[in-house]
């Protein structure tokens, strides 16, 4: 039998495609997700590419008896990866109890539920949002957590201090936190992807709709950062090579290759990218062009942030892979199958 991974939050975006790397990587993958940011029908796109479905329960992970009864249901998890959160940053400054009750509580319980079970090994979703505007660029593990600019931000830091208390109180929990900078992308079969409800708020989805005539324009976010072209400069990571990260960090856990002490990894490319770069790659990918403009900045918005990715690479042998160009075309066949689908 293959051993069991639970991936919270697997029919959402990143969830998605790491249940496809554990999938053909040869474990087994149960996923626990309420459904309330995605779609059932995510499954499907799921067997299509491994050739298999992952076991599912629709559930809310802040329910604890709900997280009790479906490990008892599992016996033999082997570990759990922890995607399922909100993280819509504006969202989440306009209602900060929910996002402190979804993101925490939902942590808590299923911390309570493994030492319960006995279930050991833990991979978390975490951000560069924990960074905020660093003082020195590209950003390492050790540089400085800044005061969060959100509730959404200091859940993230919150759960590191939680998970990292958990593993000090002598719990027998190991855990590998993951700090994610921008995923962006969508599996190259374009059978799953990125779908916002709603407008996006993320840079790549808002330019697809454009692409594709959903939305009239992108409005781009100020041209007056010191930047070399003004726009401001994120780390876009690909989401595969994002999902096969959690796939190394679960093999590493399970081989007791890991480190007693919380882990944390930073996840990105090592290269900084203007919002003009990225509208640019993404013509230059697909040969389609779209209507955008300059407006203000975005209140709350950075002006630039990568990763110095030396840790992961050195540590759990992972570095990102796929370039820009097919990143976009990834999502734009995405966005294009999604579309065609829906009709
Ligand atoms: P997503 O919204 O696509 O997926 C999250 C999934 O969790 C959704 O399917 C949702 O239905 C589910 N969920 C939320 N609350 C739940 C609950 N209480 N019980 C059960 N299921 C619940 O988000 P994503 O982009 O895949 O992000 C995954 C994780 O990565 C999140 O923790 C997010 O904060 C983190 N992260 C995301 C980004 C990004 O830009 N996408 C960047 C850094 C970190
Ligand atoms: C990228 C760049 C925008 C939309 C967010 C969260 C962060 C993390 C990743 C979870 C910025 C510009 C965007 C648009 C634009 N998530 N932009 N027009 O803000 O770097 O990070 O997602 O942990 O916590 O804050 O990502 O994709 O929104 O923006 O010009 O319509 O694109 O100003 O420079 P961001 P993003």
């Amino acid at each position: 039998m293959n051993e069991l991974i639970v991936v919270t939050g697997g029919t959402g975006y990143i969830g998605s495609h790491t249940t496809v790397e554990l999938l053909e990587a040869g474990y087994d993958v149960l996923i626990i997700d309420n459904l309330a940011n995605s779609r059932i029908e995510v499954l499907d796109g799921i067997e299509k590419i491994a050739g298999r479905r992952p076991f599912f329960e629709e559930l809310d992970i802040c329910n604890k008896a709900g997280v009790l009864d479906c490990f008892e249901r599992y016996p033999g998890i082997k570990a759990i990866i922890h995607f399922a959160a909100h993280k819509a940053v504006p969202e989440s400054v306009a209602k900060p109890l929910m996002y402190y009750e979804n993101n925490l509580v939902s942590l808590i319980n299923l911390l309570q539920a493994m030492k319960e079970h006995r279930i050991k090994h833990f991979v978390f979703s975490s951000s560069c949002t924990v960074y905020g505007q660093p003082d020195k660029l590209p950003v390492t593990e050790k540089s400085p957590i800044k005061i969060a600019s959100s509730p959404y931000g200091n859940t993230k830091q919150i759960s590191e201090e939680i998970i990292n208390d958990t593993i000090l109180a002598g719990d027998g929990l190991d855990a590998i936190c993951l700090r994610y900078f921008n995923p962006v992308g969508a599996h190259t079969s374009a059978e799953i992807g990125e779908l916002p409800l709603g407008v996006p708020q993320n840079l790549v989805p808002f330019i697809t709709q454009t692409a594709i005539g959903i939305r009239e324009e992108l409005s781009v976010f100020g041209d007056d950062y010191n930047t070399p072209d003004g726009s401001a400069v994120r780390d876009y990571i690909n989401v595969v090579d994002l999902s096969r990260a959690h796939v190394v960090s679960i093999n590493r856990l399970l081989s007791g290759k890991n480190k007693r002490d919380l882990e944390i990894f930073n996840l990105g490319t090592g290269t900084g990218l203007s919002v003009f770069e990225v509208i640019k790659a993404f013509v230059e990918a697909t040969g389609v062009e779209f209507k955008y403009k300059v407006v203000d900045r975005r209140d709350g918005d950075i002006e630039q942030v990568y990763a110095d990715t030396t840790l992961a690479n050195d540590e759990l042998g992972w570095k990102a892979e796929v370039g820009l160009i097919d990143t976009m075309k990834s999502a734009w066949a995405w966005e294009q199958n999604i579309r065609n689908q829906m009709e």
